[in-house]
């Protein structure tokens, strides 16, 4: 297993003030930056494009930054993405007509590619396509929503995509994205996850290194 990533979801961040609060989770420890992009046509909500991943670029963010796409279509997307300075984009297969193709779209746009399965999806979309993934992105709520309770079911489906990436030997991160808080994250490691997204149980709190430190310990436990 690689080295745990916590990847707070600025979905619930104080966009009025984007840059510090992003400067602010970052110092206190977080390691990734989770965006999170919704059309208001795959999700019912709307949310924000590659101009804001490229106005935190420009503000100075260095670490890397995790797009999550809740669109559709997905592909015209990507190449916008990359030049913005995206690190790793992810996406649903639903959403793509041809999903390998969008995999290796987002390579040769000289990103990392993640695949993202909704809590009804099985697991069978990552056949023919596991190998080729950088990340396997685990929603544990539906997605269109920051603050919603994580589906306790999302922990036996970690377990099968963790026996999944470890036959194939490839260093392929489980992401897990929804409802994820300190005292639920011991588990959702112990099933498998390497890689924690959360949005409002870090910036909910006003103390955001105690809350991303407190996830660090149960992780670790
Ligand atoms: C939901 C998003 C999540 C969301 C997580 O569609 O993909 O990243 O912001 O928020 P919390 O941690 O509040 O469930
Ligand atoms: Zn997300």
């Amino acid at each position: 297993m690689q080295a745990p990533v916590i990847a707070p979801s600025i979905l619930s961040a104080d966009f009025a003030r984007l840059g510090e609060e992003v400067d602010r989770v970052l110092a206190a420890g977080a390691d990734w930056v989770h965006f999170d992009v919704m059309d208001n046509h795959y999700v019912p909500n709307l949310t924000i494009g590659p101009l804001v991943c490229e106005a935190l670029r420009r503000h100075g963010v260095t670490a890397p930054i995790d797009v999550h796409l809740m669109v559709e279509p997905v592909d015209r997307l990507v190449p916008d993405f990359a030049k913005a300075g995206a690190t790793l984009i992810s996406f649903h297969p639903e959403a793509s007509r041809h999903v390998h193709r969008t995999i290796q779209l987002i390579r040769g746009e000289g990103c990392q590619a993640g695949l993202v399965l909704n809590p009804a999806t099985p697991l069978d979309v990552l056949d023919h396509v596991l190998e080729d993934l950088d990340l396997v992105l685990l929603m544990s709520v539906n997605p269109g929503f920051g603050g919603q309770a994580f589906i306790p079911s999302a922990l036996d489906k970690l377990r099968g995509v963790r026996e999944r990436i470890d036959a194939t030997g490839r260093p392929i991160r489980l992401e897990i994205d929804g409802g994820v808080k300190p005292d639920n994250v011991g588990a959702i490691a112990a099933a498998g996850a390497d890689t924690f997204v959360a949005g409002s149980a870090i910036f909910g709190q006003p103390d955001y290194a105690q809350v991303i430190s407190a996830m660090r310990a149960a992780i670790d436990a």
